[in-house]
């Protein structure tokens, strides 16, 4: 299925797609409790790559104009002048694009001094296009790209355990010969396993989770005296 049909099936009203989704295991990792949310929003925010979903309170861009995109724009080139946004949310998006490095001079250039950016990669996760998936980040990795933003704020957004469900879960599709098998299985096997993940409140408590880190995350600052 293409990625604006999968979008569309997110939004759907119809019965089918309804029940499909009702029928869908929880997800199979848990969000690190200890990852500080309470840096502050303004009156313009700005989430990138939110196809598919209602982001309130947000200015949502995508690569698709699909419901819920409020524009669709490429993160390379933001349609949008320097300094308006307050904080910019941009989470499990810079291993979808080409250039990540120009991605991060965009987000700088829009953020307001003194704004916030919220940065998530996958670590160790299996392979998945958006519309094509071209890296992993280390958090180290990560932290490379924040250019003159001060970083207040780093970790583990996903542990290991979220690691091991999500490769298992790929592991099984892989023995699977038909795409309804897999379909089956990812449900049996997602409704299965997903209580291990609360196995991760305990491992992301440890340094070495990073090891096998699912995602990381970033808070990125904007120091006021910077245009
Ligand atoms: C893995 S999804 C993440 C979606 C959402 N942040 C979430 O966590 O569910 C990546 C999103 O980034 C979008 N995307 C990929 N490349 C992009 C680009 N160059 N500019 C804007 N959006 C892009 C994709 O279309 C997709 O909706």
């Amino acid at each position: 299925m293409d990625l604006e049909a999968r979008y569309r099936k997110r939004a759907s009203q119809h019965w089918r797609d309804r029940l499909l989704r009702w029928l869908e295991p929880p997800a199979p990792f848990i969000v690190n409790p200890a990852e500080p949310k309470d840096f502050p929003l303004g009156r313009w925010n700005l989430y990138i790559g939110g196809a598919g979903r209602v982001v309130q309170g947000y200015v949502n861009i995508d690569l698709f104009a699909v419901p819920g995109v409020d524009a669709a724009a490429d993160a390379h080139q933001l349609p949008f002048p320097s300094g308006v946004f307050q904080r910019v949310e941009c989470d499990a998006v810079l291993e979808h694009v080409r250039d990540p490095a120009q991605v991060m001079r965009e987000i700088e250039r829009v953020l307001a001094p003194g704004g916030y950016a919220h940065l998530v990669t996958p670590f160790c996760h299996p392979f998945h296009e958006y519309p094509k998936d071209f890296r992993r980040f280390s958090l180290d990795g990560l932290k490379e790209l924040a250019g003159p933003l001060e970083v207040v704020a780093e970790g583990w957004r996903t542990g290991p355990t979220a690691t091991l469900l999500a490769i298992v879960l790929e592991y099984i599709k892989l023995l699977l010969p038909y795409r309804a098998w897999r379909v089956v299985a990812h449900g049996v096997g997602g409704w299965l396993l997903f209580p291990l993940r609360y196995a991760d409140l305990l491992l992301l408590r440890s340094a070495d989770a990073r090891r096998i880190g699912n995602h990381c995350y970033l808070w990125l600052r904007k120091p006021a005296g910077i245009a």
